[in-house]
């Protein structure tokens, strides 16, 4: 058990982290049949594509900005019980829009929720402003501006996710060039569904400082010795990535190669009820089925508070927490 540990999150997606219970009760107040991607209380789906459809008719079951304020201080309050005192949650104006909400709305009750987390756990939270891939450059390109230009001081990252398999990164870079010159972090999802190369395109032509995942990255020893000397910071999903299939068990994750091989790693929830885990879970399979020691836990929670997108004083005030 790992209850006793300080922990920091810095993948995860907010509709992805809808427990199944608030899902019903939104579905119940908007009079939305559940059956397609809920039954007895669990997400249906069947891999990337069928995850990716429930995910979005999750997302449509959110179409206020109260909704939003309730959907974050929920998964915020949990965390925080979790012994979190971090949290960057991954959030999608594309899915505002989508159910009619515009993405200040949504980005308001979203920092509604963490305001009122904050005081009442104490925990800190920056927003990452997600572009999904499968929606085609115009889109993120669309979601980067936002990023750069919503003037939220919350929203302090840029991301991509989505179908990793359409699309060549380099049909993105516009849209990071626009987010790295207004100053937001820069991560982006790679080495999940697609292999090694997709790592290296992501370094070569997008210069993340963190990469979503990056696991498949063990492909290519050249590549994992240039992960570990550039210090790119991976935000590693395990239960994630086993529901998903992208390794068999967690005996086959990498996450103890990697660690080993001086590659900075993270434990992250990704979408937390669709793969039936939690932040807690992460760090209790960490120990429990990979042998990592308390120490080697608290070593990576102290990288996730250095790879964090906050400015450097809140930075130093985290980690006199941990
Ligand atoms: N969106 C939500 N979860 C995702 C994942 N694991 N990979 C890519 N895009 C996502
Ligand atoms: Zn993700």
């Amino acid at each position: 058990m790992t209850r006793h540990l300080k922990k920091a999150e810095l993948h995860c997606h907010l509709e992805g982290a809808v427990p199944p219970a608030l899902a019903l009760s939104q579905a119940i107040k908007y009079r939305v049949e559940t059956d397609a991607f809920l039954r007895d209380g669990a997400y249906v789906w069947r891999d990337f594509t069928t995850f990716l459809a429930a995910y979005d008719a999750v997302a449509g079951l959110f179409r206020t900005e109260s909704d939003y304020a309730l959907l974050t201080e929920t998964y915020l309050d949990g965390l925080a019980t979790s012994g979190a005192v971090y949290s960057e949650i991954f959030v999608s104006p594309d899915h505002a829009e989508t159910v009619g909400l515009g993405a200040d709305a949504y980005v308001a009750g979203i920092s509604r929720g963490i305001e009122a987390a904050r005081a009442r756990t104490g925990i800190e939270c920056r927003v990452v402003v997600v572009g999904l891939r499968h929606r085609g450059p115009e889109r993120v390109e669309w979601a980067a501006r936002y990023a750069a230009e919503c003037g939220n001081p919350l929203v302090t990252g840029f991301n991509m996710a989505g179908e990793e398999r359409l699309g060549a990164v380099s049909d993105f870079v516009r849209a990071f060039d626009m987010a790295r010159d207004a100053g937001l972090g820069i991560t982006v999802h790679a080495g999940e569904l697609c292999g090694a190369a997709s790592v290296r395109d992501a370094l070569d032509l997008i210069r993340p400082a963190r990469i979503g995942h990056g696991v498949r990255a063990i492909e290519d020893p050249a590549l994992v010795e240039r992960l570990a000397d550039e210090g790119v910071v991976l935000e590693v999903c395990p239960g994630s990535n086993v529901a998903l299939g992208v390794f068999a068990d967690f005996a086959a994750h990498p996450l103890r190669r990697l660690h080993a091989a001086g590659v900075k790693v993270t434990l992250n929830s990704d979408d937390p009820p669709f793969f039936h885990t939690s932040l807690q879970r992460e760090y209790d399979v960490a120990c429990e089925a990979m042998g990592f020691t308390d120490e080697e836990l608290n070593g990576m929670t102290k990288t996730a508070i250095g790879a964090a997108f906050v400015d450097e004083e809140t930075r130093r005030r985290l980690l006199s927490r941990l």
